[in-house]
């Protein structure tokens, strides 16, 4: 999509009643912002003071563009601020994790008992050999074991790499294989919409030729004993059996490397971002605490799965540094019906419920008897991520679950950003179609390819200006990656999304400006797609376009010609699908396939998606001048 083109901006206001402002943590939006401006550093210092530092920082940045290091000499633990600092504190009884299983199963953890669980896997890690900076890969369901091994990586300073369960063998062997993971650790099976799957044989497929890997850890989903099926794997449990109940937490600097996680990119290998100590749980925490404005009784519910940068700072870091409860659970939203996630609200009495539009449009469709037949009204603020959140889902939304008095915050951020960067500020005015303004810590702006600010209504490119705590450090094993974000225009941070402000300063993201999908809200290349098919037999080359889709937001199309021998048909589709579900998983397969006699492409080459996409859509495909015939 090109970034010229005009936005008809009228849109009607939704004024939050006044009690929200007036109990909100970050209280005026427009003085917060304010405060920020008048001394960015103070104002971070003030918000990392809220956490516990072994050794408090000399400075709170340095900025040497484009490499940021935040909180430099501090040192910290944030499994410590996750758990030690609430066991010391008072919230050492208070409930931190309620799971609610697919099949009815329920299991809580105190703030004590989540301490005492993490301190004995960590230290049956340590006795593994793991140690300080060595890169653990989680390929896990959704169980309380999960959050379990993420907090006992960060206790002994080891860096996880969690890959969404639901991806297929060779996307988790690409990832164990850029992270030279030294250990893997998984569960026999996960169970997904009722169904076993088995998540302990797609890392047996992954981790062939993947010589880092020394230990498999297989967590029994039953948690009963397993058989083993090679000398690599080891029991979850059994290697706790003995181990000391102490591990005081690793002093970790605050510029060392907290996590990496993989996104996809405009090329077929996907970008493993690194995150920082010190830096990134500032960011989750202050926008957990003062964003989603988290408060003592409140109970939390992020639908999203720690797979993706939401789980890492919407359910784990953010909501358990400031010592909430988090409900969390492996449900997805329509399974065994389209009302269990409301029973769930009811059930639990969540008061702040994030999820994505994908879910709200799904929801939209299959009607309001669902949440109708539940008790909603404990829920306090329901929020959105992922992908725009269109005007109809968001009234629908408000209307419908929020019941006309919850605030919905529609928040823009991205797995580079770390934390919540554009929303709507608890007490503003919100603007349906519109993520909001940047928050207090962030400077954003649209711009043109130059930079020059855009007026309002006319679309740019969204830019962030200035460094922030929670920005990601690099791209594991490809700093030229990382580099390439701040430098496309002037010396800021491209986004890569596209959008448009209106007079009062709101933004409206538009979509992705470059060839990245967001398909059911997962970022998603075109060309991981692309090369999937292409490793099939059958084709010869493919092109892969998101058309718009009702429920997804966007679905993939693949365009394929065949190699010599192979003809169309139908079963070749099938056979096409499944093969892309298998190698990156089900998100990414393909809802429609067309066979082609060529591509059409520039005169040097290179596959022209717009074309492909103008002529499915019946829309113009504009400068076709190097289209090579
Ligand atoms: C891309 C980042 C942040 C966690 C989920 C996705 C799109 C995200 C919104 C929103 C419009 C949004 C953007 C962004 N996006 N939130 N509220 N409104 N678009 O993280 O996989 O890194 O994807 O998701 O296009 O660049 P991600």
């Amino acid at each position: 999509m090109a970034e010229n083109f005009d936005v008809k901006l009228d849109s009607k206001t939704y004024i939050p009643d006044p009690s929200y402002l007036e109990n909100s943590a970050l209280g005026d939006y427009k003085k917060a912002y304010a405060e920020f401006l008048s001394d960015p550093d103070g104002f971070w210092a003030e918000k990392a003071r809220e956490l516990d530092w072994i050794k408090p920082w000399d400075k709170v940045k340095e900025w040497n563009w484009p490499n940021a290091r935040w909180f430099c000499g501090g040192k910290l633990n944030i499994s410590a601020n996750c758990l030690d600092r609430h066991v010391k504190n008072g919230r050492r009884n208070k409930l931190a994790l309620i799971w609610k299983g697919e099949r009815g199963k329920e299991e809580i953890y105190t703030y004590r008992q989540l301490y005492r669980a993490v301190m004995k896997f960590a230290n049956a890690l340590k006795e593994l050999g793991v140690q300080k900076g060595d890169r653990i890969c989680l390929y896990m369901p959704f169980v309380p074991e999960h959050v379990i091994a993420m907090l006992a990586c960060v206790r002994i300073g080891a860096v996880h790499s969690i890959v969404y369960a639901g991806f297929g063998a060779d996307a988790l062997h690409s990832r164990i294989k850029d992270a030279e993971a030294k250990i893997v650790i998984t569960a026999d099976v996960g169970i997904r919409r009722g169904k076993i799957v088995q998540l302990r044989s797609i890392v047996a497929d992954a981790v062939r030729n993947s010589p880092s890997v020394e230990k498999i850890v297989v967590l029994s989903r039953e948690r009963c004993p397993i058989e083993l099926y090679s000398e690599m794997e080891v029991d979850f449990y059994a290697i706790q059996e003995g181990v000391s109940e102490e591990c005081p937490p690793e002093e970790m600097d605050s510029e060392d490397p907290l996590f990496i996680l993989y996104t996809s990119g405009t090329t077929g290998t996907p970008k493993g971002i690194v995150h920082s100590s010190g830096g990134y749980i500032v960011g989750a925490h202050y926008t957990s605490k003062y964003i989603f404005d988290i408060k003592e009784n409140d109970v939390h519910w992020c639908t999203a799965d720690p797979g993706w940068i939401t789980g890492h700072s919407y359910i784990v870091y953010g909501p358990l540094s400031v010592g909430a409860t988090v409900l969390i659970t492996e449900t997805t939203p329509d399974y065994p019906d389209p009302g269990i996630w409301w029973s769930l609200i009811e059930e639990f009495g969540v008061t702040i419920f994030y999820t994505a539009p994908t879910a709200i449009r799904m929801f939209m469709k299959v009607g309001e008897q669902w949440p109708e037949k539940y008790d909603l009204s404990s829920l306090r603020i329901i929020g959105s991520v992922g992908e725009p959140l269109n005007p109809e889902a968001f009234e629908w939304y408000y209307r419908v679950i929020g019941r006309n008095k919850c605030p919905i915050l529609d928040t823009w951020w991205q797995t580079e950003t770390g934390m919540h960067m554009i929303t709507t500020p608890l007490g503003q005015p919100m603007k349906p179609g519109f993520a909001g303004v940047p928050i207090p810590g962030v400077v954003a702006d649209v711009v043109d390819k130059e930079g020059n600010p855009v007026p309002p209504g006319q679309g740019g490119l969204l830019v962030i200006k200035e460094p922030w705590p929670a920005m990601m450090r690099t791209v594991y094993n490809n700093p030229p990656r990382y580099n390439h974000y701040w430098n496309q225009i002037r010396d800021w941070y491209t986004v890569g999304d596209l959008a448009v402000k209106d007079e009062e300063g709101y933004i409206m993201v538009i979509g992705r400006s470059d060839d990245i999908l967001i398909v059911a809200g997962h970022n998603l290349g075109t060309a991981e797609v692309e090369s999937a098919l292409v490793a099939h037999k059958a084709v010869a080359e493919a092109a892969v376009i998101g058309i718009p889709d009702d429920l997804k937001g966007q679905a993939v199309k693949a365009f394929v010609t065949l190699r010599q021998g192979f003809v169309p048909s139908q079963k070749l589709v099938s056979e096409l699908t499944y093969h892309v579900r298998m190698t990156i998983g089900p998100i990414a397969m393909p809802s429609a396939i067309e066979f082609m006699d060529k591509l059409p492409k520039t005169r040097s080459g290179k596959i022209m998606r717009r074309v492909l996409k103008a002529k499915e859509l019946g829309v113009d495909p504009g400068d076709i001048s190097t289209l090579e015939e």
